[in-house]
């Protein structure tokens, strides 16, 4: 079942008779949006200003000229409201639409969070796109589709740009081109190997997903006859090692048989290669394979592109080519498609990628057969492009009707979809049953609902995806950690037993809970009322997955049923790090035991902003997101507030301030502007909260100690911190030690993100200021006590045992309510 794929070799290049160049497009419509003036292009094109083919309202115009950046990217349109641009055309038939979305920066609106969605007569592009929400960090996207006019519509292109609700949409350039006769399948094709015929009608709109350069350069606009961009393809190669690029120097001596011409791909696509890594041994034994993520449930076009750039004679070059793997050639010799050396050759399949799969495999591999001189394989380019499905909708099951876009009930999908759900609910409702009759449910069990409807989740044109879907019990993982099914964790729980509540946070309840195979979890269950919360939970699950750390909480699975949002992490058995420095009675922490909790956590921290291939910033960094093992060894929790955090291209992320009051970068608070520099900050204050073990804001206390840092702060710069650390620890912690740690928190609190060290230097502090406790530990058997802190007087003693406790009585819970509202109070300027 889990190969749902059909595969269908859709078209014989001699069906085509295009003449080899001088394809002129009857429509050539470039807009630069939001431009005065015609602007001219270094490949030679001009685009016009936009303004003449919006209605009813022309939105608003933003502009900026911050150097380094494309000239067609520095205005753009902006609307507030649902918009449309007419775009007339000559002809009828298939079109180019391309969009270029550059978040402008300006004064009054925020392009990098703002949240759109796109239909172009009538056909859903993307549904509720929002920079914020790609994960590659890609400052700007390039949108291709392929959309047809019919005779029976208008000759023209609606573009409707609908913003979500308190946002806007905006568009820095439309391309309107049209495409050559012949450079698109239109018939109903024979299939290979299932079988049916794939009907690829003219209705069916297409985007581009992928279009690559197999071992050559990154191609751009002005090196295709059709303005079209090709990306090398080293990333998406599964074991580099076994391809080997090739190419041959003078693309002109590409030649192009009838069928195919420059539309089709350029010379430089064919002059470039990958072969098997060494192509010279006597029969290799593996495929070289290239791995895309693609949205599931839907139908791809995969045109792979061929030219014998290596054989020195014909019929040397016999391969397998797999797609998914599945057989597409096999086997496959250039030479017979061609007849000649360095001449073109594009070949199209359909691949269906099932709702349990989210990636594309394309392999090329030796053939079975023993009796060939030598081994190798070929693959010059390759195009991949999904076609809109059965809703005609090309960003999951969103339709159109008088009131926007809409999700469809999804009537009418591919019948192996239905035939897996009509399986997958059999086996639910067997399982459901099995669990009444055994456990004799005083309630009748919920009916189980399984969603097939990818949730939009948008990434440009060509780079990779995240898509989580909703998954019953047993679907496969995705490497998302595993999917439970809601009935598996409401056991795991004791339905939710209240007595098994760990804690409660923003996100909702936090409960205790044993897997039936006996793993202790801790089982976090969102509100489903907040689609705030909704929004996070999705961002936790895509982070999580990626993340893999000795100090940073695992997470175990998750469940997305019955409207549920619930996370499963590891237990920790040791509870937060606020529990063990005040409050709870707990045993204190030895100082030791405190420089390597804060030594872990920073290491957790370190990783999260240097590890992955994005930085993450945690964004609420403080004690009770810092929990314990049962060997004390501290994890970081919670990145549910996390964002990725700034690229190259950008210097800050914006979002919605969240935080906590207490712990929250003062930067941050002024400019509104995220850094990893706004975690150092805030984990500044968990060192001195470490250190005098009590909450960063209490309230209770004398004004001037209210707020931990500025209290601490007010101590270390007169080289006394001594005088307000826990009177635990005071007897045993060395002066030396003291004044490292106290030089790192103070640098960490810094009032400006730049004066503060990174994590890794943090980490690095930290690790010597335990070495220097260690140093004098060893030491101190034979020596006086002198490097150790004096006693002080009783006065300022009083001042840490003091009546401070009262936000310790209430529970994390109420105490974070208490500050989330104090906060939002202090960040909406209409709170109060
Ligand atoms: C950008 O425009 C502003 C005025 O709009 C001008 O003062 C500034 O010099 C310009 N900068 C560049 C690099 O052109
Ligand atoms: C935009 O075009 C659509 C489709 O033609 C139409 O239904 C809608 O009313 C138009 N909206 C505006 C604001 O003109
Ligand atoms: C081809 O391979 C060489 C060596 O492996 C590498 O340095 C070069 O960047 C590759 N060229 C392209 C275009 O990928
Ligand atoms: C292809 O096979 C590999 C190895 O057997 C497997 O890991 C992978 O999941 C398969 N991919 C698909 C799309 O079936
Ligand atoms: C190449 O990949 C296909 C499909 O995944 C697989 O069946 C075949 O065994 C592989 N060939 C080699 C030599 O690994
Ligand atoms: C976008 O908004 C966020 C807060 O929502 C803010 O931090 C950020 O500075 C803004 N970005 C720009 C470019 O104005």
């Amino acid at each position: 079942m889990s190969d749902l794929l059909v595969l269908v070799c859709i078209l014989s290049v001699f069906l085509f008779q295009c003449v080899l160049s001088s394809f002129s497009p009857v429509d050539n419509l470039l807009f630069n949006c939001g431009g005065t003036k015609t602007l001219k292009l270094d490949d030679g094109r001009s685009f016009e200003p936009d303004l003449g083919h919006l209605s009813p309202n022309s939105g608003i115009v933003v502009s900026d000229n911050e150097t380094g950046v494309l000239d067609l990217y520095r205005t753009a349109r902006i609307f507030k409201e649902t918009s449309n641009y007419s775009i007339s055309l000559k002809q009828i038939g298939r079109h180019w639409l391309r969009l270029h979305f550059y978040p402008v920066k300006n004064e009054e609106y925020n392009l990098t969070s703002s949240v759109f969605s796109v239909v172009v007569n009538g056909i859903p592009l993307f549904h509720e796109f929002c920079f914020e929400k790609l994960v590659n960090g890609q400052s700007s996207v390039l949108k291709e589709y392929v959309i047809s006019v019919s005779y029976s519509g208008s000759k023209q292109f609606i573009l409707m740009l609908s913003p979500a609700s308190n946002s806007v949409a905006f568009v820095n350039a439309i391309e309107v081109i049209s495409v050559p006769q012949g450079q698109f399948p239109s018939a109903a094709i024979p299939t290979v190997p299932l079988g049916t015929d794939f009907e690829v009608s003219t209705n069916k709109a297409l985007e581009t997903v992928y279009r690559i350069n197999m071992g050559g350069p990154l191609l751009t606009p002005k090196n295709d006859a059709l303005w079209r961009t090709w990306e090398p393809d080293q990333k998406f190669l599964i074991n580099p090692a076994a391809a080997r690029n090739v190419s041959v120097g003078d693309p002109s001596v590409i030649k192009y048989p009838p069928g195919v011409s420059v539309e089709i791909a350029p010379n430089q696509v064919y002059a470039t290669a990958q072969v098997m890594g060494n192509a010279d041994v006597v029969q290799q034994k593996f495929n070289i394979s290239w791995a895309f993520e693609v949205e599931h449930s839907f139908n791809y076009l995969v045109r792979l592109h061929f030219c014998d750039i290596v054989s020195k004679s014909l019929n040397n070059l016999v391969f397998n080519v797999y797609i998914n793997n599945q057989t597409a050639m096999s086997p496959f010799d250039i030479s017979s498609k061609t007849n000649e050396l360095a001449a073109a050759y594009f070949v199209d399949f359909v691949a269906s990628v099932s709702s349990t799969s989210d990636r594309l495999l394309v392999q090329v591999g030796p053939p079975d057969m023993t009796n060939l001189p030598t081994t190798n394989a070929i693959l010059n380019g390759l195009e991949i492009m999904k076609f809109s499905n059965s809703v005609s909708s090309l960003d999951g099951f969103y339709h159109t009707d008088d009131n926007g876009l809409k999700r469809s009930k999804n009537k009418k999908t591919v019948v192996l979809t239905i035939v897996c759900s009509l399986v997958v609910s059999a086996l639910l409702l067997g399982i459901a049953i099995a669990l009444q009759l055994y456990f004799r449910h005083p309630k009748k069990p919920k009916h189980k609902q399984v969603s097939w409807l990818p949730l939009p989740t948008h990434v440009g044109n060509s780079d990779t995806k995240v898509s989580i879907g909703s998954y019953a019990s047993t679907s496969p993982s995705h490497g998302l950690g595993r999917t439970l099914a809601f009935s598996e964790i409401r056991e795991a729980t004791k339905n939710f037993d209240e007595s098994l509540v760990l804690g409660v946070g923003g996100f909702g309840k936090v409960y205790r809970g044993v897997l039936d195979n006996g793993v202790v979890v801790a089982v976090k269950r969102g509100n489903p009322q907040s689609q705030q919360g909704l929004v996070e939970f999705r961002t936790e699950i895509e982070m999580l997955s990626k993340l893999r750390h000795r100090h940073l909480v695992s997470l175990i699975g998750y469940c997305e049923e019955l409207n549920e949002m619930i996370l499963v992490y590891e237990y920790m058995a040791g509870g937060p790090l606020r529990k063990h420095l005040y409050g709870s009675g707990v045993p204190p922490l030895t100082w030791e035991q405190r420089l390597e909790i804060c030594i872990g956590a920073a290491k957790g921290l370190h990783y999260l902003h240097t590890g992955a291939s994005e930085s993450i910033i945690h964004r609420d960094v403080k004690t009770t997101n810092i929990l314990l093992d049962e060997n004390l060894t501290a994890k970081v929790a919670d990145f549910g507030l996390s964002k990725f955090g700034p690229t190259l291209d950008q210097t800050h992320v914006s979002t919605a301030v969240k935080g906590s009051f207490g712990y929250l970068d003062p930067e941050y608070f002024r400019r509104q502007q995220l850094t990893e520099k706004s975690d150092v900050y805030s984990f500044g204050v968990v060192l001195m909260e470490v250190l005098c073990a009590r909450p960063a804001i209490n309230p209770s206390l004398p004004r001037e100690q209210v707020n931990i840092a500025e209290w601490a702060m007010h101590w270390q710069k007169r080289g006394h911190l001594e005088h307000i650390i826990d009177p635990h620890v005071r007897g045993s912690v060395t002066l030396d030690s003291l004044r490292k740690f106290g030089e790192t928190a103070e640098k960490c609190l810094a009032d400006y993100g730049v004066e503060r060290p990174t994590m890794g230097d943090v980490l690095w502090n930290l690790e010597y200021a335990l070495q220097l406790q260690e140093a004098s530990t060893q030491s101190v058997a034979d020596e006086s006590s002198t490097n150790y802190i004096p006693d002080i007087p009783d006065c300022i003693t009083r001042i840490e045992n003091g009546n401070y406790n009262a936000e310790d009585i209430v529970s994390d819970h109420e105490s974070d309510a208490v500050r989330s509202e104090v906060f939002s109070q202090l960040m909406d300027p209409g709170g109060r």
